[in-house]
């Protein structure tokens, strides 16, 4: 059969998604997924509060949510559940609590439905949602670069998603980051300027209201330097310290006249950051092609950016499909399936939430 659909399901931190995906399992160098329905629930305004994501409440959302979810995406997708080949869902990172959630589902329907079980891991999804709803022109070695609210991974890609190998993710990675990940450098720096979880929305939208991104001098961390990993938290530091001395100097309390400037400087300090790994691993690794994922990859002011350096070819996915949803991991469970990387029987009832 050519034609593959598969349904995901995410849990794996503040967002409970699930998604049904049709696509042709003979493209193989330009695989292209059609989304056939995905509903996401974010858990925003319940975290926000707290000014991160809180375990508890982030596994108990999920297990108020994942029911409807499901049913509504299925619904949405209008397809007989026969018609459906197989069940994906992210096993790793994540919260194990939240993850539990979703495996739980995906195992329950994929044991009473008789269909085969597919462990993701969530990066890998990421990875995979440049080939959600567009057609791309990847050229191989490609450099993968996934900026989330947990991870900052650049990793040197080889050969198209079918030619993968089981453990990429450990093989391929040149560099990431030591301590913060690019998005909770943006989310910090948020919560510094008073705005709500997450953050890095609000600084990119602040940012656009003419912000000048050479407002404040904030220091680029490691990026001279001969390496490809990351630091960010020395960034949040700067940022904290800047806000103190212009409160100190300027005798105010109300930043809001300022925080246009703050947002583009931020923005800018962490985006020339991330450009300089990129160009650095482009031009050492001899790649064709700059891939962006993960929530980060969203940010307007980096999109506009990268276009303008000298890489051959830049893709991201759209921007829906940038932060978490369960579409991207429906699109790696289709990869695998191909492959025949599946659990059923026994194996599918013992198969653990996280390594
Ligand atoms: O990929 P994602 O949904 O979750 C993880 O896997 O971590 O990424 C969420 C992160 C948050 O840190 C959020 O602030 C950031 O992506 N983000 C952005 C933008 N949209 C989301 N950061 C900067 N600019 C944006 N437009
Ligand atoms: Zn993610």
């Amino acid at each position: 059969m050519p034609i593959l659909r598969i349904l995901g399901i995410e849990s794996s931190c503040d967002d409970c998604s699930a998604s049904l995906i049709e696509c042709d399992s003979t493209r193989d160098t330009h695989p292209y997924f059609k989304v056939l329905s995905l509903k996401t629930r974010a858990q925003d305004e319940k975290h926000t509060l707290f000014g991160g994501v809180v375990p508890e409440i982030a596994s108990r959302s999920h297990l108020e949510s994942i029911h409807d979810i499901i049913r509504e995406t299925l619904e949405g997708a209008r397809i007989d559940r026969t018609s459906i080949d197989a069940v994906a869902v992210t096993t790793n990172p994540g919260l194990i609590g939240s993850l539990l959630v979703g495996v739980s589902a995906a195992k329950a329907i994929a044991y009473t439905w008789s269909k085969p079980l597919v462990p993701i891991n969530h990066l890998e999804g990421h990875a995979m949602s440049v080939f959600l709803d567009q057609e791309t022109d990847i050229q191989y070695p490609a450099l993968f670069f996934l900026v989330s609210g947990g991870h900052t991974q650049l990793y040197l890609v080889k050969s198209p998603p079918h030619e993968w190998q089981a453990n990429w993710l450990s093989t391929q990675l040149l560099g990431r980051s030591l301590d913060d990940a690019a998005g909770e450098a943006f989310d910090k720096s948020a919560k510094l300027l008073g705005f709500p979880y997450p953050g890095g929305t609000w600084i990119d939208k602040t940012a656009a209201e003419s912000g000048n991104p050479n407002a404040y001098d904030l220091p680029r961390p490691l990026s001279k330097k001969d390496t490809l990993d990351f630091s960010f938290s020395g960034l949040k530091t700067a940022v904290h310290l800047l806000i103190e001395s212009i409160k100190e100097k300027k005798q105010i309390t109300d930043l809001k006249p300022l925080l246009p400037n703050l947002c583009a400087s931020i923005q800018e300090a962490i985006i020339d950051t991330l450009l300089a790994k990129i160009t650095r691993a482009y031009e050492t690794h001899e790649c064709r092609s700059v891939v962006l994922v993960g929530g980060v990859a969203a940010n307007s002011r980096l999109r506009t950016k990268i276009k303008q350096q000298k890489f051959d070819n830049v893709t991201f996915p759209k921007s829906s499909y940038c932060t978490d949803n369960a579409a991207m991991i429906a699109a790696a469970g289709a990869m695998r399936f191909i492959r025949g990387e599946v659990l059923e029987g026994e194996p599918l009832l013992l198969a653990k939430a996280s390594p």
